[in-house]
């Protein structure tokens, strides 16, 4: 016997009895984001490794070992997009997108990181994200809150933990950084073996240490609130002050460093306790050098991505959407003239109610054999159509899920009672 072929790991199926669960994500969180005015845009997968070396930054996690990058039949050196941020940017300075005007932007897909699997940390995963472009404000960083905030409403979720920081400009992180790593330097002897890597390179991620032993050296780091200049100071107050007005609940963690460079002033995550340990569902802010950097005229720009399978996670946790998109009838009929009958009342009702979740039986069997079948579709009713039936146009309509008894309904009554009983 030939040896199965497997998924590679940590990039999963989405199963048909999932699916629905992700339709219903998608399609809430797409209505939100219209009723924001933000629109859709379509990048490739794949993109030059190069675009992700200069955006997310060469010592980051992400760059440093987690890309699927490969040479393509040219020599080319591509990338499997491991977020989305950086193809947009890209996209939006090739198209002219961003040449005096306001972008509102969103995108959704499969990502690409070569981590360690996990529960809720995949080496394929989705995103949805979007990108405010051309407003430097605090408006527009609280507006972007306000829309992921929306999601938990439109979904039925739990409303997650709401994180803020700010990272400064690039001029003030680098005062800092130089105050920061002379204090880690100064306690080399605390910092474990990837820390001491970082802080030549990387130091502000050492701030996002999980290591225990380490929290009391992070705890008493100079903070980088405290080197921010009057303007970075006041974008941030500012977006507190509009937290406070709208009555929106946050935490201020001055340790919230984001694992990618391009990040300037605002970030925010919102993390539930209910997932374990991957608990962020959606993370962003403001990376207003990003543009320049790519070669674009700079302007200032800021976003967020979600998770969406932690998302998903979320939904069956609290029990929301199950029974979603079953079907409201599975048709039973008899073999010969009833079966070709059937197909054509089917198409009838499809016709005059096209939001009817209808399954015509395939296949031939008994009746016994087929009541099986709708039992186990989810089917709230078994429509009935034998040889009697037919001769009185009728339709012998059986309750799947409730005690109550048969009864029949004329072929042209049916769309009636869909309307009433069905939906
Ligand atoms: P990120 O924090 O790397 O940010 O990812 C955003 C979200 O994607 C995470 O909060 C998490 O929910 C989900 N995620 C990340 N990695 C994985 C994984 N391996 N498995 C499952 N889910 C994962 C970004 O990607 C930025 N581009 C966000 C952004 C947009 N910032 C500004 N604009």
């Amino acid at each position: 016997m030939p040896k199965n072929i497997q998924a590679i790991r940590g990039m999963h199926d989405v199963l048909p009895d999932e699916s629905p669960l992700w339709q219903f994500l998608e399609a809430r969180v797409k209505d939100v984001l219209g009723q924001y005015g933000y629109r859709e845009i379509r990048t490739p997968m794949l993109e030059m490794t190069e675009l992700f070396r200069r955006s997310i930054g060469e010592v980051t996690d992400i760059v440093e070992k987690e890309m699927y990058t490969f040479q393509d039949r040219n020599g080319d050196s591509l990338t499997l997009r491991p977020e989305g941020t950086a193809g947009c940017v890209r996209a939006g300075i090739e198209n002219g997108l961003f040449h005096n005007q306001v972008q509102r932007l969103w995108y959704q897909g499969g990502m690409f990181r070569h981590e360690r699997p996990q529960k809720g940390r995949y080496r394929q995963f989705h995103q949805i994200g979007a990108e405010a472009y051309g407003l430097a404000g605090p408006d527009i960083d609280l507006e972007i809150i306000l829309v992921t905030r929306r999601f938990w409403q439109a979904l039925g979720l739990d409303e997650p933990e709401l994180q803020i920081n700010t990272l400064g400009t690039v001029e003030e992180r680098g005062v800092y950084r130089e105050q920061l790593v002379a204090y880690l330097s100064a306690h080399r002897d605390q910092l474990d073996e990837e820390s001491l890597r970082r802080l030549g390179s990387n130091p502000l991620r050492i701030l996002d240490s999980k290591s225990p032993a380490m929290k009391p050296l992070i705890d008493a780091a100079p903070s980088l609130m405290e080197h921010l200049g009057e303007a970075s100071r006041q974008h941030f107050d500012a977006i507190r002050q509009g937290l406070d007005t709208i009555g929106l609940s946050y935490r201020v963690n001055p340790r919230l460093v984001r694992g990618l460079d391009y990040y300037s002033r605002t970030v925010f995550e919102w993390v539930t306790t209910r997932l374990g340990a991957q608990g962020t569902v959606c993370a962003g802010g403001r990376y207003d050098g990003l543009v320049g950097q790519l070669g674009g005229r700079p302007i200032p720009a800021i976003g967020f991505a979600m998770g969406v399978e932690r998302l998903v996670a979320l939904l069956q946790e609290q029990g929301i959407g199950q029974g979603l998109n079953v079907p409201h009838a599975y048709l039973v009929l008899a073999a010969g003239e009833p079966q070709n009958q059937g197909m054509l009342l089917a198409e009838r009702l499809r016709d005059e109610l096209p939001s009817l979740r209808l399954i015509s039986h395939c296949g031939g069997g008994s009746f016994k054999s087929q009541f099986k079948k709708a039992d186990r579709s989810g089917a709230s009713y078994a429509l009935v159509l034998g040889e009697d039936e037919l001769n009185r146009r009728v339709v012998g309509i059986k309750p799947l899920r409730q005690a109550a008894e048969q009864r029949e309904v004329a072929f042209d009554g049916l769309r009636e009672f869909f309307l009433s009983e069905a939906f």
